[in-house]
């Protein structure tokens, strides 16, 4: 179904300054460019609702993004972004963290790896992260359409069998594209499912 009302709410720098109205919120996350902003723009049908950029690094604040008056989409910096300093990576990864263990409203954090690239060990130590401070993850393999037909299955089973040798089972996992609207049914209905869940 397609999400008929979305608006931008605001940039907030830390946890505190974000809305404190009780709406299920959605988190995307991932390493720098990996394409959060693209793949926020293809499931709520905008072109220019998150800010893309070829420069990895553009989205320094926390995003909101109010959908049908019930729930909130979250754009999040990038982690691991190389031509920052380390204080500022730092920074940015305390921000982060910080912002989403004290966020009880978030349902689920989407966690965006690029399916072109093997697991980084930044993927991995966040993803760690994650389940050490038992957040609700999902998986997300980005950029679909970069890959040749026979590459995809090479690719996604790689990507997969690494996780594995860290986990017992996978969260759930989609595949997408901002290219082609690939996974946007999927992940859209994911939501909206858990949207239900939370508000019933
Ligand atoms: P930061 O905000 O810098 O952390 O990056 P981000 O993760 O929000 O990435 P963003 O959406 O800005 O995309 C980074 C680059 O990748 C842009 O040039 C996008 O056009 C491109 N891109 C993102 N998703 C896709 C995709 O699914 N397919 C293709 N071909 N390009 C993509
Ligand atoms: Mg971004």
């Amino acid at each position: 179904m397609p999400l008929n009302d979305v608006y931008f709410i605001g940039s907030f720098p830390t946890y505190n300054q974000t809305p404190t109205e009780q709406f299920p919120e959605f988190a995307f996350i991932g390493r720098s460019n990996v394409g959060k902003s693209s793949l926020i723009n293809m499931i709520t049908d905008r072109t220019h609702l998150a800010k893309v950029s070829n420069t990895p690094g553009k989205t320094q604040l926390i995003n909101y993004f109010k959908v049908d008056e019930s729930w909130y989409l979250v754009d999040l910096p990038g982690y691991g972004y190389a031509k920052l300093s380390k204080t500022k990576r730092l920074e940015f990864r305390k921000m982060i963290e910080d912002f989403l263990v004290r966020k009880q409203t978030i349902v689920c954090t989407f966690v965006l790896l690029d399916v072109r690239h093997d697991l980084q060990a930044i993927d991995l130590e966040f993803i760690n992260w994650c389940g050490m401070a038992h957040l609700p993850i999902c998986l997300i393999f980005t950029k679909m359409d970069k890959l040749r037909p026979n590459e995809r299955k090479r690719n996604v089973a790689r990507l997969k069998n690494s996780l594995l040798q860290h986990w017992e089972s996978l969260p759930p996992l989609f595949l997408s594209s901002s290219e082609t609207a690939e996974g946007k049914d999927e992940i859209v209905g994911y939501i909206e499912e858990l949207v239900e869940k939370v508000s019933s």
